[in-house]
């Protein structure tokens, strides 16, 4: 038998928690043949929450699933974990200032990467999706100096799958027909959803839309909003489908991604296309299974420079931002 792999999730007891969970504990995560023993962690309050969605996923009889822990204490919560998904977070509130976000979410992601790096396994791999998830993957990748840099990484396939599915949507082909979209930059309203390199079955994207109306004015607009677009319809954010991106984010890294094409994913920059080493940034990437590659050697046209220098742009002023504040 396998020896199972430690899954700790934060903010269990969430809407995203709730639709991740059940998934995980299906082996959707890591494989049809890789058990998982979950670890929640949560701040007080959500520990009674956290104890009911476990009672239901004992309900579930998961053959893969061989246990369940839930914690309040990072340190107990990451010990041992070799994936962590780092979903609770301080939301923005009513009034709240830019900088207030980032002090609250610096105490929840430093003090989280100093526990990963006291206590978590060799290979530990993290996936940041609580906001503002770039920055606060660099916050706790700041408090693990023992950890690669390159093991910390935020989601931004969420808004990748959402660009895919608006594209197709325009082209009327299925999903599976499009390869090498990009999503660059923050995961924000600044993000850069790039089709320059896309195909869609196999001829360039750009041609087959010939639309830079559409481009510029609906489709860009329209996946860097469709976050505030949920919120509007559902009355609540993104939560199965951030779930489902999570998922498939940890998935490809472990697995690999597909021969052809690639995903997107924020990784720590090695310098490449002009953003500065060391920032957590959307590119590009692939896996075999490792570590995340960012794809070299792409030209990038002037029109795309302009989106991603905006966006690595905030990157940078949220950068400097906790660093003024020491959270870094
Ligand atoms: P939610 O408010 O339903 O759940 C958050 C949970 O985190 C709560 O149960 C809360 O008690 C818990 N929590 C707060 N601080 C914690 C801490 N220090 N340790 C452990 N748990 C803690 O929120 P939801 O809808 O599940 O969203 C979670 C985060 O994901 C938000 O920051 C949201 O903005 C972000 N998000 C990111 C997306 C992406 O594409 N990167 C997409 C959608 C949401």
């Amino acid at each position: 038998s396998i020896t199972p792999v430690n899954v700790t999730v934060t903010g269990a007891a969430g809407q995203i928690g709730y639709a991740l969970l059940f998934r995980i504990a299906s082996g959707q995560l890591l494989g049809p043949n890789t058990p998982v023993r979950l670890r929640l962690l949560e701040i007080p309050q959500g520990v009674r929450a956290a104890e009911g969605t476990a009672m239901e996923l004992d309900d579930c009889a998961f053959p893969l699933l061989a246990g369940i822990d839930i914690f309040d204490d990072p340190t107990a919560g990451f010990a041992g974990a070799n994936v962590a998904l780092l979903v609770g977070a301080r939301p923005r509130s009513a009034g709240m200032e830019r900088g207030d976000l980032l002090q609250a979410n610096g105490g929840i992601f430093g003090p989280q990467g100093a526990a990963i790096n006291a206590g978590a396994a060799d290979d530990i791999r993290v996936l940041v999706v609580g906001n503002p998830a770039n920055t606060n993957a660099l916050i706790a990748a700041s408090h693990a100096p023992d950890v690669p840099a390159e093991r910390f990484t935020a989601m931004t396939r969420l808004d990748h799958n959402r660009a895919l599915s608006q594209l197709a949507t325009k082209a009327g082909v299925p999903v599976t027909a499009i390869e090498k979209l990009t999503i660059w930059g923050n995961h924000s309203a600044t993000q850069y959803p790039d089709i320059f390199h896309a195909e869609i079955s196999g001829r360039p994207a750009t041609e087959v839309v010939a639309d830079q109306a559409w481009l510029e004015n609906d489709f860009i607009p329209t996946v860097a909003k469709r976050g505030a677009a949920i919120i509007e319809a559902r009355g609540a954010s993104s939560a199965a489908s951030a779930a489902n991106a999570a998922i498939s984010h940890v998935f490809d890294w472990v697995n690999g991604t597909p021969a052809a094409g690639w995903t997107s994913a924020a990784v720590v920059s090695d310098g490449s296309y002009g953003v500065p080493a060391g920032l957590i940034s959307s590119f590009p990437v692939t896996s075999t299974g490792g570590a995340w590659q960012i794809v070299p050697g792409l030209e990038i046209d002037s029109f795309s420079r302009g989106r991603i220098d905006a966006s690595v742009a905030e990157l940078i002023e949220e950068r400097d931002a906790v660093t003024a504040l020491g959270l870094i």
